[in-house]
């Protein structure tokens, strides 16, 4: 037994536990921002959860130690709502907006002044209802069928930015509706976690949050990422004045601690809101979470009284539909296309369909891998997706419709176009035709890139216009164009006078470019342009970049010394007078030099024997395994370098080209010193496309703040600056929680 006054003590100890964990809870949760590391959380945590265990009397509903979940269910049991869980009527088009807001303002007439909406995003996840009593969460259900759910308190519990007290609120009944919901960040991670444990991978995140929803094991619901917005409010039971607007109401439960969208706003009338509904779908795929369209609901509580309901949902509320991003249909065959490296990437046809605002016959299988993984087979109905620009993927198979004849997809032995063998390799996805030059594909896609807008920026060289010269032999390689005749051109169907006029003019005009450009153009293996243009700055001309080999790229310096000592040891050289050689600057090595052990002073001096040489060292010299010399250029691409410029034909080409007069200013001014240095020190990388800007004025921008600029995103990166439709490179962002800066952000860091 436990006496009487250390009672009062634990029972004390036990509430300011729970008072602080449930602040700092609201903190990370909902404000975004922790103030204690979590270590220092967990601590508390724990504290509780045995302070609790050791003292059963003392629990309460409310105690956030329930939200870790608690003992497996048999079933859940059923809830009849107080109040029925409605759903919306819906507008597909801007004319179901305004007739929307035409019969209400028939209905309303005189009343009708003072129209005006609540604008809120659509979340795609599950409804719930959830019952607080004197401020306690006390019931959390499902819709259901909306008269009867289920009761799902303590897998609610579980959400972390779900309050289970409410901050200041009136005694009685207080009922909230809000979406449950996986953000996509926390969906793809999760997902990557599961697979890692052989676990069921989830399609998207509204099944993921389901099916974490109603788990009959709350101790599983905690480990799932759920969040939660809440969008209405059910009965309300207290003795207190109510907001009479729906925007008030929302404003009112956020004092409470309910988490409310940032995104809801409030809308002057029906023009307004649907411009809302136009960024917003602008937006679409920057919000972390996804969303299926608006809703717009009547502001004033009065007025959505007078309009009332039909059947199943309110008048005053319409939910405005964004296209939808995926679409079920067949799969018709799958077709390999060669890219510039002979990649083969699997391209489904496919019985056209509307998805994402558009109709899609054709779209990617990305490669062979993804094709097991997916289990997809010819012949099966299988789900499409198009978000924004992002080209249209097939995303899964819907395996209970597949027909008896449905086809495996198999990777063609010889390459579709040149008939060169197929080569997959085992540590990547890619196969890759190996052909090479002798394949028109190959070569084909290497003059798309070579006169494309940020490498030569020929203009007027299409797509169909390269099919032309290519299959009639007209142009084989790049240095072809720089020779080709007007009759040439006039004899190609849609090529009138005008055409080969102005291509020939472009193709003249793109001899005057830069080191960069040039480098890029070439389509050397993984260089894009960020690090074209770093290999120009570093090397300067053609011939010095052609003759370094990987020893020059990826200098060994002294084994076992990092990059951090090796640059405090290039600063204490550059600084320090020192013995010119011998025992004596051994001695002094040893002395000066901090944490340095005998051997490294012993290969150190075997490699550089004097001070003078010492002194000429760059810290890349003198790091051991992993230092490079140009930034980015790691050992896999070094040896693509390397390899490309050790290829005759490659050489070949290039002098071709130089011949036929490309040309760049040789001088030493590509990079003048930055005047504002405001931004030395960080490292920023590029993606996506921008609306106002292209992506070379953005690095021109940065490093004239004195910034660098990198082509790939590594823990080193201070934020990744990023357009519409980024890919890979946001993802990888996103999985090493590197800051993201979009176009208006980017904005204030270049004002
Ligand atoms: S209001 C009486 N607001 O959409 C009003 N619903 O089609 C009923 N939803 O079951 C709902 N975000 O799951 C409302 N901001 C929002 C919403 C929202 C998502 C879902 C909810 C509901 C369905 C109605």
């Amino acid at each position: 037994m436990v006496s009487g006054s250390s009672k009062t003590d634990v029972a004390k100890r036990i509430d300011t536990l729970r008072e602080e964990i449930n602040r700092h809870n609201h903190l990370y949760h909902t404000q975004d921002s922790p103030e204690i590391p979590d270590a220092e959380y967990d601590k508390l945590f724990n504290e509780l959860i045995s302070l609790e265990e050791k003292n059963p009397e003392l629990q309460t509903p409310d105690s956030p130690s329930l939200r870790v979940g608690g003992q497996p269910l048999d079933k859940f049991k059923k809830v009849t709502h107080r109040q029925a869980m409605l759903s919306l009527g819906n507008a597909f088009e801007e004319q179901d907006l305004l007739d929307f807001d035409k019969r209400l303002k028939d209905r309303l007439k005189a009343e009708s002044d003072n129209l005006s909406y609540v604008a809120e995003p659509k979340l795609d996840g599950l409804a719930v209802s959830l019952t607080y009593q004197d401020g306690l969460f006390v019931q959390g259900a499902t819709r259901g069928n909306g008269q009867v759910g289920e009761d799902i308190t303590p897998n609610l519990r579980t959400i972390k930015s779900l309050p289970l007290k409410l901050k200041g609120a009136p005694d009685g009944l207080i009922e909230v509706r809000g979406e449950v919901f996986i953000d996509k960040p926390s969906f793809e991670a999760m997902n990557r976690e599961q697979a890692t444990r052989e676990d069921k991978v989830f399609v998207n995140p509204r099944n993921a949050a389901a099916g974490s929803l109603r788990l009959l094991d709350s101790s599983i619901t905690a480990s799932r990422p759920l969040r939660i917005y809440i969008y209405s409010t059910g009965p309300i039971e207290v003795d207190e004045q109510l907001p009479d607007t729906h925007w008030g109401m929302l404003q009112w439960l956020k004092t409470m601690g309910l988490p409310i969208n940032p995104e809801s706003k409030q809308q002057k009338d029906i023009k307004a809101c649907h411009q809302y509904y136009t960024s917003l779908l602008k937006r679409r795929d920057k919000l972390d979470y996804e969303i299926d369209g608006i809703v717009f609901k009547v502001d004033s509580l009065e007025l959505q009284d007078t309009l009332g309901y039909v059947s199943r949902a309110p008048r005053w509320a319409i939910a405005h539909k964004f296209p939808a991003e995926e679409a079920t249909t067949e799969l018709l065959a799958v077709d390999f296309q060669i890219g510039r490296t002979g990649a083969l990437t699997p391209v489904a046809r496919l019985e056209p369909v509307f998805v994402g605002g558009a109709m899609v016959s054709n779209a990617t299988l990305h490669n062979m891998d993804e094709v097991a993984r997916k289990g997809i087979r010819i012949g099966d109905t299988v789900i499409v997706r198009r978000a924004g620009d992002v080209i249209p993927e097939v995303v899964s198979a819907v395996e209970s419709k597949r027909p008896k004849n449905a086809q495996k997809i198999t990777l063609p032995e010889v390459c579709p176009e040149c008939g060169s063998k197929v080569i997959e390799s085992d540590d990547v996805a890619v196969a890759k035709c190996s052909g090479g030059f002798v394949c028109i594909a190959q070569r084909k896609e290497g003059l798309k890139h070579f006169v494309s807008r940020r490498a030569m920026n020929i203009d007027g060289l299409g797509e169909k216009l390269v099919d032309q010269l290519m299959t009639k032999y007209i142009v084989t390689t790049p240095s072809d164009l720089y020779h080709l005749k007007r009759e040439e051109l006039l004899q190609l169907d849609l090529v009138g006078e005008k055409t080969a006029d102005n291509l020939l003019a472009a193709i003249e005009q793109s001899k005057d470019t830069t080191l960069g450009r040039f480098l890029f153009a070439l389509g050397i293996p993984e260089v894009g342009e960020t690090t074209a243009e770093q290999l120009a700055n570093h090397f300067k001309t053609v011939d010095a970049l052609a003759t370094a080999d990987l020893d020059y790229f990826l200098p060994r310096g002294i084994e076992g010394i990092g990059k951090t000592r090796a640059e405090a040891m290039v600063a204490l050289f550059a600084t320090e007078k020192m013995p010119s050689e011998g025992a004596e600057l051994t001695d002094w090595l040893s002395v000066n030099v901090p944490k340095i052990k005998p051997a490294e002073v012993k290969r150190i001096l075997e490699k550089f024997p004097t001070a003078a040489q010492l002194q000429s060292l760059s810290a890349t010299d003198l790091q051991g395994k992993g230092g490079s010399r140009v930034e980015g250029v790691g050992e896999t691409m070094a040896a693509l370098i390397v390899g490309f410029f050790n290829n005759k034909q490659n050489t070949r080409e290039i002098k071709k080209l130089i011949d036929a007069g490309i040309h760049w200013p040789t001088s030493e001014t590509t990079e003048s010193a930055p005047s504002d240095d405001s931004l030395a020190n960080s490292t920023f990388v590029i993606t996506g496309k921008f609306a106002d800007m292209s992506r070379d004025d953005i690095a021109a921008g940065l490093k004239a703040k004195g910034a660098k600029v990198t082509g790939s995103v590594s823990k080193n990166t201070t934020a990744l600056i990023c357009g519409e439709a980024a890919g890979s490179k946001l993802t990888k962002a996103e999985s090493l929680g590197i800051e993201i800066i979009d176009e208006q952000g980017l904005q204030v860091l270049l004002a």
